[in-house]
């Protein structure tokens, strides 16, 4: 929990402290830098003391000047991750430096820092005992309701990066399609959006062939989850938000190498994205108007699997060649852009996809790839990006590639030939948006990092890019 509080004495208490200024610093914690050399504000430098009787966790910010958004969020969770590791579970954080170098603007990567460096996946194990952590902030002196109200639509939107992660983090076991439509189902009632789940027989009505025909590779069927967050009643526009929710992907009879097999149940990330988003726009009841759809399903091998050699309809009506079944998404995608379309009057698209091994080749594991074929909507989402510290980077599309998908007996196939794997998949996909602004963006590095990279990570799911989401559609003064 974090609480705005003036009171001052508790067991544990955060410092942070510049290099060149230490005007803030209490006497007592001054005096300890004259018999600590460590002392010195260095950028992430750690220093654990007792002081009569307190444990101070003093945390460096480098120079005054130098200090950004990134590096107070990872100042921030490497502090709070110090007190978890030494078991205080209420303690005091001076946040002064903070407030006098930045305002309340601070407050978003602060409640990020403090929220993220303290998550972790508890899991399945019988003995698992939760931290539970209150944060005491001081330094807050004007506004405190105002204050208040910011932190708390900022732990809204963290929450959504939270839940993102867990359902990532959640095995395929755990977390069959249908087991993920009711973890939705009871977000929608807890935050006031509105759920429909579509089963086969809706699919099947809606002629979803692409889709059907990957969710037909398992036992545990599909289903098309469509979350509808209504928050500006002025506006008829709604945008669509498609996440590729695949809840276990082996490749199906293209079969992953077992050494590759890792992160399967990682593949409803996108989906998992846009849960995590709508969540936080609709507790903040930010004005604006947006559809999430996510195809469920698995990519596993059985009798009715796809195999290589096929062509497959799809709900646009475009007939579609299988080259390899591993590449999965962008047929789901496909269909779920289709019914946003025809079904859900979407006037734009964004698809969030781990897509392609390409992109983590090209970009690694903190820069998200877009494809996207309206710049004005690229810029909108750079602006996102300043906002969430989340890194982006956009691909060329030259006419050229658009050829690498053409099939001799179908209107499209699922892969191209070699190289570009991050843009012909991405192509692949804008093929089915058919005018509307469309931004693609594959997480496929991004979603997953083992082992962390930066401190407000840990091991395994991300949550990118779901603040990004949210500031793209609630750029108010969060
Ligand atoms: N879900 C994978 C992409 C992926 C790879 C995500 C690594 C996370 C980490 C996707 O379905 C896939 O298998 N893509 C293939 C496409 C290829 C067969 C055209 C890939 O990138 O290798
Ligand atoms: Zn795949
Ligand atoms: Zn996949």
């Amino acid at each position: 929990m974090i609480s705005v509080s003036g009171k001052r004495d508790y067991k544990g208490q955060v410092i942070f402290l510049y290099e060149d200024d230490s005007s803030y610093i209490p006497d007592e914690v001054l005096e300890a830098r004259n018999i600590s050399s460590t002392l010195e504000g260095k950028l992430y430098s750690v220093t654990n003391i007792y002081i009569s009787n307190k444990f101070y966790v003093i945390v460096g910010l480098g120079g005054y000047r130098d200090l950004d958004m990134k590096k107070l969020k990872s100042v921030v969770a490497k502090s709070v991750k110090q007190m978890k590791k030494a078991g205080i579970e209420e303690y005091g954080m001076d946040i002064t430096p903070f407030i006098q170098r930045f305002d309340s603007q601070c407050l978003f990567h602060l409640v990020e820092g403090i929220k993220l460096g303290n998550y972790e996946f508890y899991g399945y194990k019988t003995d698992k005992k939760e931290y539970d952590y209150t944060v005491f902030l001081q330094g807050i002196h004007k506004d405190i309701n105002q204050v208040k109200e910011i932190i708390h639509k900022a732990e809204n939107i963290v929450d959504g990066i939270i839940i993102a992660r867990d359902l990532v983090n959640a095995p395929a076991n755990r977390l069959t399609p249908e087991l993920l439509s009711q973890e939705v189902i009871l977000l929608g009632d807890k935050a006031g959006f509105e759920v429909e789940i579509l089963k086969e027989d809706e699919l099947e009505e809606l002629n979803m062939k692409a889709f059907l025909t990957v969710g037909s590779s398992s036992g545990n069927s599909p289903r098309l989850i469509v979350m509808r967050y209504k928050g500006d009643s002025t506006s008829d526009k709604v945008a669509g938000l498609v996440g590729k929710g695949v809840t276990c992907d082996t490749g199906g009879y293209c079969l992953k190498a077992s050494n590759t097999m890792g992160g399967i149940k990682g593949d409803m990330a996108g989906g998992a994205a846009v849960i995590g988003a709508i969540y936080g726009l609709a507790m903040n009841k930010v004005k604006t108007n947006v559809v999430g759809i996510i195809p469920a399903c698995e990519n596993r091998i059985s009798r009715e699997s796809y195999i290589p050699g096929d062509v497959i309809d799809s709900m646009s009506g475009k007939t579609i060649e299988i080259i390899n079944t591993d590449a999965e998404g962008r047929l789901i995608l496909a269909d779920a852009i289709t019914y946003g379309i025809k079904v859900e009057g979407i006037d734009k698209v964004i698809d969030i996809a781990t897509l392609t091994s390409a992109v983590v080749a090209a970009l690694g594991f903190t820069t998200t790839g877009v494809l996207t074929n309206n710049t004005e909507f690229y810029d909108k989402l750079i602006k996102a990006s300043e906002k969430s510290g989340e890194q982006f980077w956009r691909f060329p599309i030259y006419d050229e590639y658009r050829d690498m998908l053409k099939s001799d007996i179908a209107d499209i196939k699922n892969m191209g030939k070699d190289y570009l794997g991050t843009v012909t998949a991405g192509l692949f996909i804008g093929s089915f948006a058919e005018k509307l602004p469309w931004i693609h963006m594959d997480i496929a590095g991004t979603a997953w990092v083992n082992p962390p990279i930066f401190q407000y990570q840990s091991e395994g799911a991300t949550g990118a890019p779901v603040t990004s989401l949210y500031f793209l559609f609630g750029m108010g003064d969060e």
